[in-house]
């Protein structure tokens, strides 16, 4: 059976990107595959050091994926900083990575960008880490959003490099997986373009699967459209692509075939449509938001699948770094 892996940063909350570009994929595969999901709260460190902070983020992703239907008795659920095998493969893969080709990763020089000088080394090998994420229980699919494309790319190049220089076939080379035709990017509510991520400051921008039906609303009647089309048949600006993806995803045909329709015939209204998607987002988010919240508070629960989740994923991890200290000469003395 194929082996599935995938995780989730410990920051914020989950929001529609994180469902749809994810776990949307997860709740699918893991009737079919051998599927390990993780909280990745050490990757969380490479922004945020409030020990109160991560910790409350940790338990709350977590809740996330048992309140959306991840089953631990279908799939392996763990945190990372549970498996300390994941970091002493991470310290290997970074002998296999260059610190040029870490510079120019898309996801290094946008918070380069941000924060100019304070960047952190974690910060540089946050690929490499990821890279040891997948390749810990040498997974071969990691579903996960576009926004992963490039990390997915760098994992297969550590992980085939490895392999060379040592003469194995040790690691795989994982693939990014969806069920639909390409990977996923839901954008953010002001039309920019930019995808919907949980660490924008401007929570408006992000729908969380447990804003209150309110704050829901408020948010769709906000979302940046443009001044209608203007002639039949025209293509979508960016702002009504990012909110016809939504409804894409929360609606039934019929109303985003009506919806589509009306925008090729230049008769669309926009506060009907909006007001159809929000009331749509709520009927798809309002059951999820309930099971997350009661998952929340029932931290005994929690812990027992955590602690379950970490054996497990050990086990299977301490396999690869057998195989790994193996074939790199680290087994010093016969027994
Ligand atoms: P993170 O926490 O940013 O996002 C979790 C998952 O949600 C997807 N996603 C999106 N998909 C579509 N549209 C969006 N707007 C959107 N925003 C987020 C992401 O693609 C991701 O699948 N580096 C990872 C966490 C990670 C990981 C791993 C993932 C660590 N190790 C190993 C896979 C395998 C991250 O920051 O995801």
């Amino acid at each position: 059976m194929k082996t599935v892996l995938s995780g989730m940063r410990a920051t914020s909350r989950l929001h529609l990107g994180n469902y749809f570009g994810a776990a949307a994929n997860w709740l699918r595969m893991q009737e079919e595959y051998n599927c390990y999901f993780f909280v990745a709260d050490l990757h969380a460190l490479t922004t945020d050091h409030d020990p109160s902070a991560l910790n409350h983020h940790a338990k709350t992703i977590f809740a996330h994926y048992l309140g959306l239907g991840l089953n631990p008795e279908k799939c392996t659920l763990y945190i990372q900083s549970d498996v300390p095998e994941i970091a002493e493969l991470y310290l290997v893969l970074n002998m296999f990575a260059n610190k040029g080709e870490l510079e120019k990763t898309a996801s290094f020089k946008e918070k380069a960008r941000k924060k100019g000088q304070s960047l952190n080394a974690g910060l540089l090998t946050y690929p490499v880490l990821m890279a040891a994420d997948i390749l810990i229980h040498r997974a071969d699919f990691v579903p996960v959003g576009k926004d992963q494309e490039q990390h997915l790319e760098m994992t297969r190049t550590f992980g085939n490099r490895f392999n060379h220089v040592y003469k194995t076939d040790l690691f795989p080379e994982p693939q990014a997986f969806a069920y639909s035709e390409s990977l996923v990017k839901i954008f953010a509510l002001d039309g920019s373009g930019q995808k919907m991520s949980k660490s924008d400051h401007n929570t408006n921008n992000t729908i969380f699967l447990t804003d209150s039906d309110d704050e829901i609303r408020k948010k769709l009647k906000k979302a940046k459209t443009d001044k209608g089309p203007q002639e039949k048949n025209s293509p979508f600006t960016q702002e009504i692509k990012g909110l016809f993806e939504l409804m894409t995803g929360v609606s039934s045909p019929e109303t985003l075939q009506a919806f589509m329709a009306d925008y090729a015939n230049c008769a669309i209204r926009y506060g009907d449509f909006k007001a159809q998607l929000a009331t749509d987002v709520i009927d798809f988010i309002a059951p999820k938001r309930e099971e997350i919240l009661s998952w929340q508070s029932d931290e005994v629960r929690m812990k027992r699948i955590a602690q379950l989740g970490a054996d497990k994923a050990r086990e299977s991890a301490r396999k690869t770094l057998n195989a790994m200290r193996d074939v790199m000469g680290m087994h010093y003395f016969k027994d």
